[in-house]
């Protein structure tokens, strides 16, 4: 294999062509084989339902490339079964495990050489995406559906690492109400988050902390990331209708149990700042991020001291990458070789 020729360990979290992408169509009732095609443009109907009444959901997940040169995926079935929800909540066609699967392998296998070397700190985000596709000016669900998957190599979402980085809550804004959709990964929810995220940016803030909307005085999430807090010997994480199941969360959580902490996903409400030890934003992109410090009210509360992570979520962090990147032996079964890649 000949590597794509790319500065692999400077790499943006941002798109780059690559080789193929996968494409599976949902017509009659059913789902095609599923092409691997080299065009970036997708054909869609103007009046198609993704475009206008936000039938779009996707999925993130990354393949890693172990120190044996193997490429493996970390917890891919667990993106298929979200991206089911996620399209059943949007009354969209929700993808088979089986497509799901074969599509990943496939599009992996299709773009080797841009899956980052084993030591960079890169990888290849895999970013499944569904798309109601069906022309409707009613508001009703499309019947027909296209289901693609493309790739892309990417550094860090945050500054890298463990860097540990600022956020600030936010008060007036709601990213997602609790009998919304929050809980389902789809475009829409990103767009609203948007006007939130962009001014705060310019302030230094990685990214806003939601609250409930319901009470503004429980913690949510992130806009691209879950929350945790690390309270003495116990890893607190918030439980809400309106945030997005992370895959991370739940492992990261289940590595916390075995260290010894004890873990509790419940209401984390605002008042609690002070007593928080450690902070970190969980995600497929933010990996375990360190927060430096929240600030609330005008005031900052600081976790992180000298850009160093506190010694837990070194820890979590440590435990998480060697299994994501093939280094440690996996005793949760979390991980998956891609065939032939
Ligand atoms: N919350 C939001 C809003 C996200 O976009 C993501 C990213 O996927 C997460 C949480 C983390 O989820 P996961 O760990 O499954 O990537
Ligand atoms: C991911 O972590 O995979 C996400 O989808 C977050 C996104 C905002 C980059």
């Amino acid at each position: 294999m000949e590597r794509a020729s790319l500065d692999f360990a400077n790499l943006p979290f941002a798109y780059q062509k690559t080789d193929a992408n996968i494409r599976y169509w949902f017509r009659d009732g059913k789902w095609s084989a599923g092409e691997l095609t080299a065009d970036e443009y997708i054909p869609l109907h103007m009046a198609a339902t993704c475009l206008h009444y936000g039938q779009e959901v996707f999925e993130g997940l990354k393949a890693y490339e172990r120190p044996d040169g193997r490429v493996q995926t970390f917890r891919s079935l667990e993106n298929a079964k979200r991206i089911q929800r996620s399209a059943r909540k949007l009354c969209m066609q929700p993808v088979p495990d089986e497509i799901f699967r074969d599509a990943v392998q496939r599009v992996v296998r299709a773009n080797r050489r841009f899956v980052p070397p084993y030591g960079s700190g890169a990888t290849l985000y895999i970013r499944p995406l569904l798309l109601g596709v069906s022309s409707e000016v009613g508001v009703k669900p499309s019947h027909d559906y296209l289901f693609l998957v493309l790739v892309t190599p990417v550094g860090p979402y945050y500054k890298g690492g463990l860097t540990p980085v600022r956020l600030i809550v936010e008060e007036e804004i709601d990213r997602a109400a609790p009998g919304g959709v929050g809980d389902a990964k789809c475009g829409g929810n990103y767009a609203a988050g948007m006007r939130a995220t962009l001014p705060v940016k310019e302030k230094g803030y990685a990214e806003v902390l939601y609250l409930d909307c319901r009470e503004k005085k429980y913690l949510d999430e992130s806009g691209s990331s879950n929350f945790y807090a690390v309270i003495g010997k116990t890893f607190a994480t918030p439980a809400s209708p309106s945030i997005l199941p992370s895959i991370t969360n739940m492992s990261v959580q289940q590595i916390a149990k075995d260290m010894d902490l004890k873990v509790e996903q419940r209401q984390v409400s605002v008042d609690e700042l002070p007593r928080f030890n450690e902070a970190g934003c969980l995600g497929t992109a933010a990996v375990i991020t360190p927060v430096e410090s929240i600030t609330y009210r005008g005031k900052d509360y600081v976790y992180a001291k000298d850009g160093k992570a506190g010694p837990i979520t070194a820890e979590l962090y440590k435990r998480l990458t060697a299994i994501q990147w093939g280094e440690a032996e996996d005793p949760y079964g979390w991980t998956e070789i891609v065939p032939g890649a």
